[in-house]
């Protein structure tokens, strides 16, 4: 199992910027309220991210045939996957990908990827992003896995007009639709009845699953399968960590105990929390993990409709790289932070470094030592440096990077961010500050419903002439 390691969020290891037993203590009641609320909305079916790990069982292995099946046929010869999607439907696919694969995976031979195709995600709708992907891989033999809850995402589905539009022109109907799988919700939106008109094969999010939540269930498994990954490990790994986050007590509870201690610290002013794996398999982990935790604490309201501008901003930074650019504002710069470290107790690699210049003494202590030694020592030292100057920060702890750990470690993220929308009284599921923006570009475009809103955008005061060139 990981672990969590929270000696440096502490008063006795940092200081006065730390945390005190009595002010955990003091939270108690707090703590107990919160995680009655989590069992009861769950019992309510108002959390069913909590039940992926079990209730997808069946999803995964419907996926695994898919794969195999895709995998075998001849007549489609699939090169590459190409995702399209975006914000919940993007970045856990990304981060698993990254994580469990090898990082060059796309430039191994089909042999060396276990027979899979190469992965792509399409996620921004940046004109140069498409082009250059169609310059690299043949769309004529490509699956698109189409990903949109809603089904109105103008991101996504733009993508999936340019791409059946384009597929239907050099293939025709009938060989477009083996190359698209979409992945909606099962009775609403746009996508379900376009998939099924069309005769696409179609995997379901469920209902009362949103984007950022959604990574154990097809929205992440159909890729991650696509891609070799182990996915009934993943969610052994999520349902492992289940067990652990039904926990009432805070301190036998990792994600409670995660979600407090931020709390507590953002009540002391810490408004950012940084994101710092000590592995390059983990750097999308941030990216993912700054989207559950921006978009479902971030919020003008709580729960009982009060202005309260909740929310902490969540930094991603790669060790040991960012030492050699961020640490030093960590370390020195204002208190407004904490740190929190991932790090790996196994790497699937070892790599020695050669006696070589022995005679420099600058250079001739890193003989005989391992990289993996390197990459942990510098973590603890970083640890240490910020300890130190006076700085809080927590670890977690990866036995390895693998299936189950990475399934531990998502499903610690996501109950940790539900417990601190409890604890912070806001509603940690919706996003209402942006749908503003999507509202905003619908009326620009003249869809229809968004007339007012097209009234609204007209009546902007002009610009004035306030340029720089
Ligand atoms: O977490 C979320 O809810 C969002 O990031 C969505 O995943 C994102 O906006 C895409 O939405 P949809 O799946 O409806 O296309």
């Amino acid at each position: 199992m990981l672990r969590l390691d929270y000696n440096n969020m502490m008063e006795a290891a940092v200081g006065s910027r730390g945390i005190t037993e009595a002010e955990l203590e003091a939270l108690q009641g707090r703590f107990a309220d919160a995680h009655t609320a989590m069992v009861s909305k769950r019992a309510a079916g108002k959390m069913d991210f909590r039940d992926l790990p079990r209730n997808q069982i069946a999803a995964a292995e419907e996926i695994l045939d898919y794969v195999k099946e895709t995998e075998a046929r001849a007549d489609m010869d699939v090169d590459a996957f190409v995702l399209l999607g975006i914000g919940g439907s993007a970045l856990g696919p990304m981060a698993v990908q990254q994580a469990i694969n090898n990082p060059y995976y796309n430039e191994l031979s089909l042999e060396e990827r276990g027979g899979h195709p190469k992965f792509y995600v399409a996620d921004n709708v940046d004109p140069e992003r498409l082009v250059y992907l169609f310059k690299t891989v043949d769309p004529k033999h490509c699956l698109f896995n189409v990903v949109s809850k809603s089904g109105s995402t103008s991101e996504t589905m733009s993508q999936f007009m340019i791409i059946k539009e384009l597929l239907e022109r050099e293939l025709g109907k009938e060989d477009t639709r083996k190359r698209i799988v979409c992945t909606t919700d099962q009775s609403n939106g746009n996508l379900i009845k376009i998939a099924r008109e069309e005769g696409y094969k179609t995997f379901y999010i469920p209902a009362g699953v949103g984007g950022r939540f959604s990574q154990l269930c097809p929205v992440g498994l159909l890729p991650a399968a696509f891609c070799g990954i182990d996915i009934l490990e993943l969610l052994r790994g999520a349902a492992e960590m289940d067990d652990v986050c039904k926990r009432g007590n805070v301190r036998e509870n990792p994600a409670y105990m995660y979600a407090a201690l931020h709390y507590i610290a953002m009540g002391k002013g810490m408004n950012i929390s940084v994101m710092m794996p000590y592995a390059d398999s983990l750097k999308y982990i941030s990216d993912w993990y700054a989207q559950l935790w921006a978009e479902s604490l971030g919020k003008r309201y709580n729960t009982r409709g009060e202005e309260v501008f909740a929310g902490q901003t969540p930094v991603k930074a790669l060790g040991v790289t960012d030492q050699h650019s961020q640490v030093q504002l960590y370390a020195e710069g204002p208190f407004d932070k904490l740190v929190v470290f991932l790090g790996v107790d196994e790497y699937r690699e070892a790599l020695t470094i050669p006696k070589s210049f022995g005679d420099v003494p600058s250079l001739g202590f890193l003989g005989g030592v391992t990289h993996n030694e390197l990459i942990n020592v510098e973590r603890m030292a970083t640890e240490y440096a910020l300890q130190k100057a006076g700085r809080p920060s927590m670890t977690i702890t990866l036995p390895k990077v693998d299936e189950r750990g990475l399934g531990q470690l998502l499903y610690l993220f996501e109950a940790a961010t539900a417990f601190a929308g409890e604890l912070m009284g806001i509603n940690a599921f919706d996003q209402p500050g942006v749908e503003e923006g999507k509202n905003a570009a619908y009326a620009y475009f003249g869809r229809p419903g968004y007339e007012e809103k097209k009234k609204e955008l007209d009546a902007r005061p002009a610009k004035s002439e306030r340029y720089v060139i």
